[in-house]
């Protein structure tokens, strides 16, 4: 059985698997799974421990713990395969997933995120971030996270994914903080990946740029590069007609005829 909180929408094919960034929940993925219900798309919607209604499970201190979650999450929902869409944490985590479970996948998103580690300056960051959550809360986090979005965001995109951050636990934000810190390089292991993969990125993306998209679209066989015009680091959220649309597509692609 698997002790993550999830959400799933229980009918329809093929299953689209959704991993949340940092520091939310699987409640920002509201919008994908109202469009994919809509065409008969079974979605399945986690929150990582530490974070939304796994806050409370005992802190992971790896991404492979993490992508070992959420493997369980498929088991306890007797789904073989999925489309993993992760975006930025939740790309780091579905990639630590295509490389421990690999048979689990039909195919793969990676939205808004990177397949290298942390550098040492990125470290130093996650530091301060960690002392911030500790004594500021963790919408104070989300405030730093300024380069995220668009010199013309939407205020209303900026205050849903704040409120959302600051009904976090600080307690599981920290060890995600300490988890991404020494996460590995993904990078070696992206030529491994044989499934039909989608890579998407904001223009304007100032966390995980298009250089970062561009590096795991050329690594990954076969895989395609979205680039949306514009958009800032959540896309899922400041454009979500055109990331759905790049979902449908996948989902045409790997559903059965
Ligand atoms: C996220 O959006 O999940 C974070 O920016 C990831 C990170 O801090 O590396």
């Amino acid at each position: 059985m698997s002790q993550l909180a999830f959400e799933d929408s229980g009918r329809g094919s093929p299953v689209v698997l959704f991993v949340h960034a940092f520091p939310f929940d699987r409640r920002m993925w509201r919008r994908q799974i109202d469009a994919l219900a809509r065409h008969d798309v079974r979605t399945i919607a986690v929150d990582l421990a530490g974070f939304g209604a796994s806050a409370d499970l005992p802190p992971r201190r790896s991404v492979d713990e993490h992508a070992d979650d959420v493997a369980q999450v498929l088991e306890a929902c007797g789904v073989d395969r999925a489309i993993a869409v992760g975006l930025s944490m939740g790309g780091y985590v579905a990639l630590a997933l295509a490389r421990r479970h690999p048979q689990r996948l039909a195919g793969l998103v990676l939205a808004d995120t990177r397949a290298s580690g942390d550098t040492e300056e990125a470290k130093q960051g996650r530091a301060v971030n960690i002392e911030r959550a500790r004594k500021q809360g963790v919408a104070a986090v989300f405030d730093a996270m300024s380069t995220a979005w668009p010199p013309n965001a939407d205020r209303m995109h900026i205050e849903e994914m704040r409120s959302l951050s600051a009904a976090q636990n600080p307690a599981g934000v920290i060890a995600a903080l300490e988890m991404m810190r020494d996460r590995p390089d993904a990078t070696p292991t992206l030529g491994q990946i044989r499934v039909p993969t989608r890579v998407i990125v904001g223009s304007a993306d100032g966390l995980t740029p298009p250089s970062l998209a561009e590096i795991m679209t050329r690594s990954i066989p076969g895989a395609q590069q979205v680039i949306i015009e514009g958009a800032g680091h959540f896309t899922n959220i400041e454009r979500s007609a055109e990331f759905d649309q790049v979902l449908l597509d996948l989902v045409r692609h790997v559903r059965p005829t």
